[in-house]
């Protein structure tokens, strides 16, 4: 072959390579409203700026006749590329060949760009749409997934991972997306479970479709595993750009601050309004977080997974923020074993990647009942109050109006390392709400009064001491839990000013191998 014609040759396999398990399947996938794994890299990455690794693989097996069907690349493309400049380690399986199933090869080269990303110091993006163990290569497949979780495992809290469910993700395969900090499925294409619907009506009897047992929305309101449901692909790899924009690349650097030209000092009239006069109705803290973030923008993450605690990332005065905010709008913003599990995570994603928290609180507690007690709301609030105590990132915590009981001290508390505690002039900070607090204290007293009426003057009297006393700011504000009372339109403003004077805070907890977190 003479070198015009290796170079040739060169070209012509790069070609090859592209067609992945062939025409037809391509176009099954297609038909599946699938994008192929390389159109997916090309939507999600800066354009040209894909570099491809190991694009000649390929697998080893001999068994079943798998000799003879060799496909360059062995179903996954990686390499790396760029996000808004920024450099970033990808993965993508290929369904089209052999339904982008694991094999040790497939696996040595998701292994490759993740030891890289992690020397380098770069986030890594993984898009799942596979079949799961590669059949044929038997306990190979099975090694080279512990390869990857293994890696998973290492690179927590030092790289992002961020995971995409575009197709099957099935069995132990899972386990990989599981160990990330995100997951996004793609709505009506994606599946995820341990155990399909075949074996689990095998095992238990129970019939159930692949949609209702691992479908997207399922994972995205049920179990919590997806973080996000895209409609398409093309809007769930635009959500991972976003959320790149928010992380920085590794645990040693801080989140990029970008321009602002959302006034610092901009007031909004309305929050001074926002606070309904009866305690019991509720309002929609997102109309807060709206208001007080740059542009109003605001990526919730796991939005429709307990809805009465809100998470996600958006800036103030450029500077990327995580923000936790009890929902009155939904169970009154009441902290269950979800709402803590979904908000403990997002605080620890938080901290590990430089951060900073705001809090906004309006929470009247812990949920009551069998329930939740038999679930383990002991176990479960304790990792909440655990991921805020030991978060070092700045801590700013702003309460709305209620702040109960245990549930006060949870939600970023001054005692908890809280740096700067504000409270609007409609905070309620107590043990706990009159009502409660007056049954308990004068309970006794009340049962004796027989006339009704007079029962209830009496009842409101207690109560309306009771709120005189504690259910406002100052009481703690006398103790400096509270670090200032702030007028609710001025928020953004303190916010911004908080953040930035933090900016240099140094903390640092004790050395240990790692915490007992209780899980
Ligand atoms: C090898 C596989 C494969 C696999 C699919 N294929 N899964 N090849 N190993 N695990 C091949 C098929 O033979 C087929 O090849 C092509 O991929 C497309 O598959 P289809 O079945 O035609 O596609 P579809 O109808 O869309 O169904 C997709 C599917 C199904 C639901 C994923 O293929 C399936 O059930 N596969 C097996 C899933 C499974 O049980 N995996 C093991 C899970 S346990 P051709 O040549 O026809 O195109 C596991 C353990 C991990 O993963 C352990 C970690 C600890």
């Amino acid at each position: 072959m003479s070198n015009t014609d290796k170079v040739k040759n060169l070209i012509e396999l790069r070609e090859k390579t592209k067609l992945g398990g062939g025409e037809k399947r391509i176009e099954a996938q297609y038909k599946k409203g699938k994008h192929t794994a390389r159109e997916r890299i090309d939507i999600l990455l800066d354009e040209g700026s894909f570099e491809e690794y190991d694009m000649f693989v390929q697998h080893r097996s001999h068994d079943f006749g798998m000799e003879n069907e060799q496909y360059l690349g062995d179903g996954v493309v990686t390499g790396h590329g760029t996000i808004d400049g920024r450099v970033v380690y990808i993965f993508a399986q290929d369904f089209t060949v052999f339904g982008g199933s694991l094999s040790e090869t497939h696996a040595k080269k998701i292994c490759k760009i993740m030891d890289q990303a992690l020397k380098v110091g770069a986030p890594v993006i993984g898009i799942n749409d596979s079949g799961g163990a590669r059949i044929q290569e038997g306990v190979n497949s099975l090694a080279a997934y512990a390869e990857i979780f293994q890696r998973n495992i290492m690179a927590s809290g030092v790289i992002p991972q961020l995971s995409a469910i575009f197709g099957p993700c099935a069995g132990g395969a899972v386990y990989s997306p599981a160990l990330t900090d995100l997951v996004i499925m793609s709505d009506k294409t994606s599946y995820m479970f341990v155990t399909g619907p075949k074996v689990t009506k095998t095992v238990t009897g129970e019939v159930i479709s692949t949609e209702d047992l691992g479908g997207a929305h399922v994972h995205a309101s049920k179990s919590g595993v997806a973080h996000f449901v895209a409609e398409d692909e093309e809007e769930g790899l635009l959500i991972i750009r976003k959320l790149i924009s928010y992380l920085p690349q590794n645990n040693l650097e801080d989140p990029v601050i970008t321009e602002c030209f959302d006034p610092i000092d901009r007031l909004d009239d309305d929050l001074n309004e926002i606070i309904p006069d009866n305690p019991a109705h509720p309002y929609n803290i997102k109309d807060v977080i709206f208001s007080i973030v740059d542009d109003s923008e605001f990526l919730e993450i796991h939005r429709d997974f307990a809805r009465n605690i809100i998470v996600g990332f958006a800036k103030f005065n450029g500077r990327p923020t995580g923000i936790v905010a009890n929902q009155p709008n939904y169970l009154a913003g009441v902290l269950d074993i979800d709402a803590s599990r979904k908000a403990a995570r997002f605080v620890r994603f938080c901290d590990a990647f430089n951060v900073p928290i705001v809090t906004l609180v309006d929470v009247p507690g812990f949920l009551p009942g069998s329930a939740q007690e038999y679930g383990g709301i002991i176990i479960h609030g304790a990792k909440l109050l655990f991921a805020y105590g030991e978060a070092t990132v700045p801590k700013i915590t702003v309460t709305l109006r209620k702040s109960y009981g245990g549930a006060h001290d949870v939600m970023g508390s001054k005692q908890l390392r809280g740096d700067l505690n504000y409270a609007w002039p409609t905070a309620e900070i107590a043990v706990m709400g009159p009502k409660g607090a007056i049954e308990v204290l004068e309970g006794k007293k009340i049962a004796e009064i027989e006339d009704v009426e007079e029962r209830q003057k009496y009842i409101d009297a207690k109560e309306e001491e009771y709120r005189e006393k504690f259910a406002n700011p100052y009481e703690a504000a006398k103790y400096g839990y509270i670090d200032d009372v702030i007028e609710p339109r001025n928020t953004r403003f303190r916010i911004i000013r908080a953040l930035q004077t933090m900016s240099t805070k140094k903390e640092m907890n004790p050395p240990k191998k790692h915490p007992n977190i209780p899980l």
